[in-house]
């Protein structure tokens, strides 16, 4: 370990900052060898005590130190590992500091470092402390200016935050900007760039005819790969007009591509800094996996502008009030601008494999979390997606419009302050009138929600009775597990699929489906006037973050999925249909009984591949199989082999059975005309591609041939990818190695494209385990340096192959251990990431689980770990 036994901080012991910094004035003086930061702080004191002032800083090197223009002597200030401390200060005072950084060995990719040839940063959560002694704490918010200098050939182009106010030549070819961002903001949405850049370039005129100009700068080889996003930015300010009101607020507004980067993009203040996989794309490169992906994180960002940045968050244990909120409206956003069925499927999918997994796993914790030992590994699938969730409850409880109210409230109050999540709940509660109280609970208490529902017909009296029970499992924050307060929307179908008008004395959706409150341990609701007994559409729209258990039988769940007319229902109905076949299914491997096809399931599927529906993109997932990673979650201890075998037979059973009718609907669904990322174009691709799918595990014929014709004449990547994944995940491996090969000759310049060619063969069914890996990580497309390449290749095999990753042996936990050892020394925050599919060892059955441990043991044995890794491994451990 670096520092001992790192320590956790608590959300109890927040105290408001002792000093302002009115003004911030920085230069960065750009060298090859080394960077010179040189600050002047306009600070005042805010306590009527004088205080100590202590900076944040890490691996800096200290220059200078002045204060109102004295350079102070190595006695009046004290300098440790993290930190630097000024006691006996002035109110008043302009403290000015030199640090000397090394931006070009920066590895970890936090605070000023170098993706390929540019300059750029990362500064969220603590990385501005990389770049000088600040006050680093999002509460801390300050008007900055920035010069930078640089030589100007190597990087004609120089950005900052806000407007770009002067340039000028100087001396040794080299340059100078100036740039100031009127905006008060705290460190870590301070951005910078430098770089050898072209960009594209459109406006917007905003609501009240405000005309801003909207820039996307990328390395020259990317620039035909800008229009995509230029347009998803368009539509996402367009969209936060109209649904929350909410302008832009500056006359520009840049978007810089970088290739190394941890996560998917950083909304520093009108200098958005993106993963080029989550920016760049055209239709012979991208697919359309990646152009919605694009158009979800470019609004995703935008969004931050006022939900993040106009008002942000007090501390960094408030992260979902800017996260969860933000993911709320992004998928809003993309619900609006495609199909809102599957967003809601898309994200309850992501939210029930990953999330739950998460909230039953050792890193559980609220979205609101009470202590953590480094925030880095709090950017959670809880903070975000759960978030995301509790907000979307809100919503459910108030409406539309009282939300409205609320959030323009919100935005109104707290405008230009650093807030926390009860802020948000109270502006809510304050603009509806409505009590949200006990709902509060939702931001303290850990683990899903579980209810337990049982139901009763009275025929006789026309009553049909819910009892609905609530459960959570016992997690470390707290002692006692509240009751939540659970929106419930409800929907009854009478035998012929229609929706019963009901009447329970709660607030209605609409005349078909009723929120009722759940809010106690448990509690029975009865509806009246019910002519015969119904089939419950539970849940609908998947209207709370909960685990429902209910006794369904096959025939309601083939009713609901025939009739609901809540398509999200309609589709989790099939889930689970097929969910307990698999599960059934894998009883039968782990005795040696033969296994036999379910025939009610099989009937289902004949009846969503007999025709094209009016919904196509709908239709592919009603034909979905649940994931492996899904099926997992449902066993308290997963026998993984047993449910990738029975899944694989079912999809086997369904492909021999139905082959022909999937090659219709292949072929009906052909796209004529050249490649369009628009819904519908993308949703006949996705029902094509899926179709493929289960073409070619067809044993009677054999599809390949359709399969490498499609990879080979593709005009798009969507099409070519598709083709060549069908090829690579079926037994023709043959022909997969001799397209494999072709497309890596084809796309070795472009490395998103290499990146997708790693990541296909480390998620194989069809890899030689981790020998298949490390012949990967050797191939010159690997860099371990770079995070999109280390999750292609690492995070690929250990997240999504699972059938190789948890080979009963125990090799696949080894190496990923060794691979995390490798790279906690380059960068932490990608290494402790990595650790996620090891810590679900409690959830895995034996022999692996003990192999899982020991993995986790290897790597804490190790000296010198790093604050990340060491916290998510000790509370693994410790579990
Ligand atoms: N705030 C970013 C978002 O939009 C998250 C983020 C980007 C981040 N880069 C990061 C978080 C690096 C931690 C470290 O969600
Ligand atoms: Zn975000």
């Amino acid at each position: 370990m670096k520092n001992a036994e790192p320590k956790a901080i608590f959300l109890k012991d927040y105290q408001a900052p002792s000093f302002e910094i009115e003004s911030t004035h920085f230069t960065f003086d750009l060298y090859e060898e080394y960077t010179l930061v040189t600050s002047i702080l306009k600070m005042k004191q805010t306590q009527n005590q004088p205080a100590p002032l202590e900076l944040n800083g890490q691996d800096l090197e200290l220059m200078w130190v002045k204060v109102n223009d004295q350079i102070l002597s190595e006695d009046q200030y004290a300098l440790q590992d993290e930190s630097l401390t000024i006691a006996a200060l002035p109110d008043d005072f302009t403290l000015s500091i030199q640090t000397k950084i090394k931006p070009q060995e920066n590895t970890a990719l936090e605070g000023l470092y170098k993706s390929s040839d540019m300059f750029c940063t990362q500064c969220e959560a603590e990385g501005f402390r990389r770049i000088t002694y600040f006050l680093d704490r999002p509460d801390v918010m300050s008007v900055y200016t920035v010069h930078i200098t640089a030589d100007k050939s190597a990087y004609p182009v120089l950005l900052s935050n806000g407007n770009l106010v002067a340039t000028q030549d100087e001396s040794d070819g080299r340059h100078s900007a100036t740039w100031h961002d009127p905006h008060k903001k705290p460190c870590y949405l301070f951005a910078l760039v430098a770089g050898d850049l072209q960009h594209i370039e459109d406006t917007f005129t905003t609501m009240s005819g405000v005309d801003v100009t909207l820039r996307i700068y990328v390395e020259p080889q990317n620039i035909d790969k800008c229009d995509y996003a230029m347009g998803a930015l368009k539509r996402s300010m367009k969209w936060d007009e109209e649904v929350y009101g909410r302008e832009y607020d500056l006359n520009i507004f840049n978007i810089v591509a970088v290739d190394a980067f941890n996560m998917g993009a950083m909304e520093n203040k009108s200098l958005n800094i993106f993963n080029s996989s989550c920016v760049l794309a055209n239709p012979k490169t991208a697919t359309d996996a990646t152009f919605q992906r694009i158009e979800a994180i470019v609004a995703h960002e935008y969004f931050h502008n006022w939900s993040g940045n106009r008002v942000t968050c007090r501390d960094w244990f408030q992260l979902s009030l800017k996260e969860g909120f933000t993911v709320f409206r992004d998928s809003e956003f993309s619900a609006d601008m495609g199909s809102r069925t599957v967003k809601r499927i898309e994200d309850v999918s992501l939210l029930r494999t990953a999330q739950f997994a998460e909230d039953a796993g050792p890193m559980a914790h609220p979205i609101l979390p009470a202590s953590f030992i480094e925030i880095s590994n709090f950017y959670t699938l809880t903070i975000y997606e759960k978030g995301a969730e509790v907000v979307r409850m809100i919503h459910n409880i108030l409406g539309e419009s009282l939300f409205r109210k609320g959030s323009d409230l919100y935005f109104e109050r707290h405008d230009g302050q650093a807030v926390t999540t009860e802020h948000f709940v109270k502006a809510m509660e304050d603009a509806s009138g409505k009590d949200l109280s006990q709902f509060r609970h939702w931001y303290h208490q850990a683990g899903t929600p579980e209810l337990w529902v049982s139901d009763s017909y009275n025929e006789s009296a026309q009553t049909y009775a819910l009892t609905i029970k609530q459960t959570c499992r016992d997690t470390s924050e707290t002692d006692i597990k509240k009751p939540y307060h659970i929106p419930f929307a409800i929907g009854l179908l009478d035998s012929a699929g229609k929706d019963l008008t009901l009447s329970c004395n709660s607030s209605a959706f609409n005349d078909a489906t009723q929120v009722i409150n759940v809010t106690q341990h448990e509690e029975t609701f009865e509806f009246e006037g019910v002519k015969t007994a119904p089939v419950p559409s539970m849940l609908r729209g998947f209207s709370a973050p909960v685990k429902l258990n209910y006794d369904y039988q096959p025939e309601q769940l083939m009713h609901l999925m025939a009739h609901d007319s809540d398509g999200f229902n309609q589709w989790d109905a099939g889930q689970t249909l097929a969910t307990s076949v698999i599960l059934s299914l894998s009883q039968d491997v782990l005795a040696g009984t033969d296994l036999k096809m379910d025939e009610n399931l099989l009937a289902v599927y004949a009846k969503w591949v007999a025709e094209l529906s009016d919904d196509l993109a709908k239709q592919a997932q009603m034909l979905s199989l649940p994931s492996l990673a899904y099926l997992i979650e449902q066993q308290p201890q997963a026998q993984v082999h047993a449910l990738y075998t029975a899944r694989t037979f079912v999809k086997q059973a369904i492909s021999d059975k139905l082959h022909n009718e999937f090659n219709e609907i292949y072929v009906a669904c052909q796209v004529s005309g050249p490649y369009e990322p628009t819904h519908d174009a993308m949703a006949k691709r996705t029902l094509k591609n899926l179709c493929l799918q289960y073409m070619i595990q067809a044993q009677s014929k054999d599809y390949s041939a359709i399969a490498q014709t499609q990879f080979e004449m593709a005009d798009n990547m969507t099409d070519q990818y598709t083709g060549l994944s069908a090829l690579v995940n079926s037994n023709h491996q043959e022909k997969a190695q001799k397209a494999l090969a072709s497309f890596y000759e084809q796309w070795k310049e472009d490395v998103l494209v290499t990146n997708m060619w790693l990541s296909l063969q480390a998620a194989s069914d069809y890899i030689d385990g981790v020998a298949g890996a490390n012949a990967l990580l050797s191939h010159p497309a690997f860099d371990i340096k770079n995070p999109n390449k280390v999750r292609a290749v690492i995070g690929a095999f250990a997240g999504q192959n699972l059938r190789h990753y948890h080979a009963q042996d125990g090799l696949g936990y080894n190496w990923l251990a060794d691979r995390i050892i490798e790279l906690d020394a380059l960068n932490p925050q990608i290494a402790s990431r990595l650790l996620g599919p090891l810590t679900k060892w409690k959830r895995i059955a034996q022999p692996n689980s003990s192999k899982m441990k020991q993995a986790l043991e290897k790597i804490a044995s190790r000296g010198n770990l790093s604050k990340d890794v060491y916290e998510v491994v000790s509370k693994s451990l410790a579990d």
